[in-house]
């Protein structure tokens, strides 16, 4: 059983409602966790009221709630109203001695990063003992996220920082990368050699709902594809490291992002499609969305093609393509052999790994294991980084990224249009058969 001191920036708000404290509650309900919880928000309530919000934003997220169990779980918590931007409010969180497994998690937006690590260590929370957890999006682009990083790197090693990626917390997704290091016949069929080319589709029926606000500055290659979609191809893609601790991990996600080839005008033009979603049958169009603006170039999809450039994937094509509003919900990575049937992981909605090879079959389907917040969270109070991003690895994804959104802002690429509920622009579609292939529907 772990325990711990749990302090929670931004407790008020949605990520923290829906998610932060169900994982809290679940692992505390496993018997895993019993931490205590300092939640802290910038509304004056007082105990009572937040546990009211409680009651209300959080419960119904819990599935086979155990009342008594939940009744016992939120005596843990104390709720202390702060305002981050003011350095004297901080001394609420030191009244308790400085337990030797302190979490800071910053359920806040990134702009107040920089004045919250300022407070917290100027009431010595910067201690060793302490670990900070950061929700993205950190930075918007390479130079942002550079910024961000040197605000707290002056207050916070790089040990005590754990960058979360819902998608890491996934046990579909981590098993792309177990599978490979507990199968050798996979080890030999990732390779040049035997595949033709790798598709990733992550799409969501959903469309931005009542985020406009968060999504409309970001778009989906922020929002998706630069965290979620990257790090899923280096888990797959990456060079197995003989060991696979945390520190090794990494450093292969970060050589991997470091080694995709650089998209060049003429491949920004050709390979790279971006594009919105507009109103068709029951649903209304992005640009109608609330909180996004009217005349909005922000793109709800994109697909592009990639190469990594690595002896072992030389030529090999790589297809990603991420939209909200699109015809099906479902994420999977898709191998295509050069001969034979493909090699489908599917991380959701039902995880399952199958390959047909004759002689070989192979289909199993998954269990989804624990929630990737618990389990990530879990991960928080045991030290253990390997399912968190180093600043190396944002910056080196950062780094390709960049130039699309350059020429994006100039305008030099075209935005097309999807009607609501399909799979993309008709571009999209080119852009693989263009080279002989199809994407594969669920
Ligand atoms: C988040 C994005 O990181 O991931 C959302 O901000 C997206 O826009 C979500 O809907 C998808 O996560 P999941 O776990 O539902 O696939």
């Amino acid at each position: 059983m772990r325990e711990g001191h749990f302090i929670l920036l931004g407790a008020t708000g949605d990520l923290a409602l829906r998610k932060i404290f169900p994982a809290l509650y679940k692992a505390y309900k496993d018997q895993l966790l019993t931490p205590s919880i300092l939640a802290t928000g910038r509304s004056r309530l007082s105990q009572a009221e937040f546990l009211h919000l409680l009651d209300t934003k959080t419960k119904p997220h819990l599935k086979n709630l155990d009342l008594t169990l939940w009744e016992s779980f939120t005596q843990h918590i104390e709720y202390v109203a702060m305002d981050l931007t003011q350095a004297q409010d901080f001394k609420a969180l030191t009244k308790r001695p400085l337990h030797p497994n302190t979490i800071i998690y910053f359920s806040i937006a990134p702009e107040f990063f920089a004045i919250a690590c300022e407070h917290l260590a100027q009431v010595g929370l910067n201690a060793p003992e302490v670990k900070i957890v950061l929700e993205k999006p950190l930075g918007v682009n390479l130079h942002s996220a550079r910024a961000i990083h040197q605000s707290i790197a002056q207050h916070y090693q790089e040990s005590q920082i754990y960058r979360i990626d819902h998608y890491l917390g996934k046990q579909s997704v981590q098993n792309l990368l177990h599978w490979r290091a507990s199968n050798a016949l996979l080890q030999t069929l990732l390779h040049k050699d035997h595949v033709d080319h790798v598709q990733m589709s992550v799409c969501e029926t959903l469309g931005v709902e009542s985020r406009g606000g968060f999504y409309d500055p970001m778009g989906a290659l922020r929002d998706m594809l630069q965290n979620h979609m990257l790090q899923m191809l280096t888990l797959l893609t990456m060079p197995l490291p003989s060991n696979l601790d945390a520190s090794s991990i990494r450093q292969a996600k970060r050589a991997l992002l470091q080694s995709l080839k650089p998209l060049d005008h003429q491949a920004l033009l050709a390979q790279v499609v971006r594009a919105q979603y507009s109103a068709h049958g029951d649903f209304v169009g992005y640009r109608q969305e609330p909180h996004v603006h009217p005349n909005s170039q922000t793109e709800t999809f994109v697909a592009l093609k990639l190469e990594v450039a690595r002896s072992e994937w030389a030529g090999v094509p790589f297809y990603l393509r991420t939209g909200k509003r699109m015809g099906a919900s479902f994420v999977q990575v898709v191998v295509s052999f050069k001969g034979g049937s493909p090699l489908i992981f599917t991380i959701q909605p039902n995880p399952a790994i199958s390959l047909n090879l004759a002689p070989i079959t192979l289909q199993t389907a998954l269990e989804s294991g624990m929630d990737a917040y618990q389990r990530l969270i879990l991960d928080v109070f045991d030290s253990n980084q390997s399912a968190f991003n180093h600043q190396d690895e944002l910056e080196a994804a950062w780094v390709w990224l960049d130039p699309i959104l350059q020429a994006w802002q100039a305008n030099e690429t075209p935005l097309y249009f999807y009607p609501a509920g399909s799979f993309g622009p008709k571009e999209a579609f080119d852009l693989l058969e263009r080279d002989g292939h199809a994407w594969r529907q669920m």
